[in-house]
């Protein structure tokens, strides 16, 4: 049985580190094991220019824990008044990584995202040029479509419309929930990939509506059912170029979720190499952990994979079930099975 195992140090590709004591009280959860992250930028009000995004990397430096060298990697919030110049310049700086697109309602501060995907046709061409990547929310908001349809219909309707006007464009599905998903992108060129969360590898819609409801398995693209988690974990563990981690943890208070009308968001930054190996070992794929958290996101990216290294060990991690910020408990997700594996320290 395998004991231990070495990894070249993972990125997060897909990350939501909010702000102010949030980010205070999130940050060390990322940083004690992630190299770099694609930070999200649905701030309120949103990051959606160049001065923004480097103002918000400042914040998030400033809140590192002494001596990390964490790498946040920045984004935009696309809207339709963007100014492809900015964003140019932005990536020609080395800040802007890429840009994030959400469909106008579609999840947690998202009202300032795209209504009209015409308007968006200049951005989007002058970032196939640069090869500036276009991380998307797949998720269609029309209300007629029932909520388990909507990354399927979004991807027919939207996205690929927009990837056969755009065919240079770099696209990452992010945090793809169905098997629909799955298969675009396999079938896709070089050109699109897909980001995986933890928490999708994980529950299906049972364990969030089965038994009573789990406001904490809550979270947009809402988990579908098995066979789509099936589909999910075929692709993560097959060691696949074009799926890597995204963890997408967005972090509410305790508060927030158990409420009336609860925030979408699983907040897995503490435990997610735990809960990754647990799966992938269960899966017997532990050869390809590192394909997925390590080496094909920083390809796609065009990154240089991280040099140092970190050793998983067969142990159970002791990691504590909720974090404290300052606006109450912020809970860890909770896989609901045991965890036997543990990040070396
Ligand atoms: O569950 C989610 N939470 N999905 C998103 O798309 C946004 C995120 C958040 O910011 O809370
Ligand atoms: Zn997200």
């Amino acid at each position: 049985m395998t004991r231990t195992l070495t990894l070249r140090r993972p990125d997060d590709w897909h990350l939501h580190l909010r702000d102010g004591a949030m980010l205070a009280a999130v940050l060390p959860e990322t940083a004690r094991h992630f190299a770099r992250a694609i930070v999200m930028p649905n701030l309120v009000p949103p990051v959606v220019t160049t001065a923004q995004a480097s103002a918000y990397r400042d914040r998030i430096l400033a809140a590192l824990p002494p001596g990390s060298s964490f790498e946040p990697l920045m984004t935009l919030y696309l809207t339709e008044d963007t100014d492809p110049d900015d964003v140019a310049q932005g990536a020609a700086r080395g800040l802007i990584h890429a840009v994030k697109l959400y469909p106008a309602g579609a999840t947690t501060n998202s009202a300032s995202g795209v209504s009209d995907f015409d308007r968006i046709h200049p951005v989007l061409e002058r970032m196939a040029k640069i090869g500036l990547p276009l991380c998307v929310h797949g998720e269609t908001t029309d209300p007629e479509i029932d909520i388990f349809d909507r990354e399927a219909v979004f991807i027919a309707r939207t996205l690929d419309p927009i990837r056969r006007a755009h065919p240079g464009l770099r696209v990452v599905m992010e945090h793809v929930t169905t098997s629909d998903a799955v298969d675009y992108v396999t079938d896709a060129g070089d050109s699109l990939a897909a980001t995986i969360t933890t928490h999708h590898l994980v529950i299906n819609r049972n364990h969030i509506l089965a038994g009573g409801i789990r406001p904490h398995y809550y979270c947009l693209p809402v988990a579908k059912r098995e066979t789509h988690r099936r589909a999910l974990l075929r692709a993560a563990t097959s060691g696949h170029a074009r799926f890597f981690l995204g963890t997408d943890s967005a972090p509410h208070p305790d508060a927030a979720k158990l409420a009336p009308c609860g925030c979408a968001g699983c907040f897995t930054a503490t435990n997610t190499l735990s809960i990754l190996a647990e799966v992938f070992d269960r899966e017997d794929a532990l050869p390809n952990l590192e394909a997925f958290t390590s080496l094909n996101g920083p390809a796609f990216y065009r990154l240089p994979a991280n040099e140092d290294r970190i050793t998983l060990r067969r142990t159970p991690p002791d990691h504590p079930a909720q974090i404290e910020t300052a606006d109450g408990p912020l809970t860890v997700f909770d896989p609901g099975f045991a965890l036997n594996w543990s990040v070396a320290p």
